[in-house]
């Protein structure tokens, strides 16, 4: 399978979101990468429900939502009613991180966990059977436009051990910083799907960007 390219919303000109959403949809990315943020769980907010039901509107791809917020489980019902097909939580949000996941398949959407850059990737060992993704933040979450950190590629190899030990179907999503550079050096560790915001969003033709991205072999 050749590596998905997700960009990320969050960069994209929010007084011409239409525009932006059909530039993806024309485009060779896969996914459309959806952040929300509350304020609490991260130091910044984007967007909620009304904007995503919007969003879903006009995308013809995969809506991948990746949700920095406290408790998730209050609002996993109205993520799918919104329109997302994967839902991803935070590992450091989650009291029951299981039921959290459990919740997530029973509403018929794909279950992802996601690691801040802190949290060791063996915290997942006891559900990643139960994962069809992983995410790895390779920023701090709450902004786009950071540098990469480098541990990152060493988080990657543990979770592909970890995947393979296991017998597990989840794919290893990398999200933050994500250009042109590390690219290549993040496929081959083991990287599946790569969000890119900034990187695409902010470059002089963000289709050609996109094709970049995903001609990387
Ligand atoms: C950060 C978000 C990322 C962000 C990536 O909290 O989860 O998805 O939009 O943006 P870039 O690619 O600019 O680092
Ligand atoms: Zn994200």
């Amino acid at each position: 399978m050749s590596h998905i390219i997700a960009p990320s919303i969050l960069a994209a000109d929010f007084a011409n979101l239409q525009k932006e959403i059909e530039m993806v949809n024309q485009s060779e990315a896969d996914w459309f990468h959806i952040d929300v943020m509350d304020g609490v769980f991260v130091p910044n907010i984007s967007f909620g429900m009304p904007v995503i039901s919007a969003i879903k509107k006009h995308v013809k791809k995969t809506m991948d939502v990746h949700l920095m917020i406290v408790d998730p489980d209050r609002f996993i019902a109205d993520f799918k009613k919104a329109g997302a097909d994967i839902l991803t939580v935070h590992y450091e949000a989650c009291k029951h991180l299981h039921r959290t996941i459990q919740a997530i398949k029973a509403e018929g959407m794909q279950a992802g966990v996601s690691l801040n850059p802190h949290t060791p990737v063996a915290v997942l060992e006891d559900v990643i059977q139960d994962l069809d993704l992983v995410l790895i933040m390779s920023v701090n979450p709450g902004f786009g436009g950071q540098s990469f950190i480098e541990n990152t590629y060493k988080k990657i190899k543990q979770l592909k051990e970890l995947i393979e030990k296991t017998g597990s179907k989840a794919i290893i999503e990398i999200d933050g910083g994500v250009n042109d550079k590390n690219i290549k050096k993040l496929i081959s560790a083991g990287a599946n799907a790569l969000v890119a915001g900034s990187f695409i969003f902010k470059s002089e033709n963000p289709t050609e960007t996109i094709k970049k991205l995903k001609q990387t072999l």
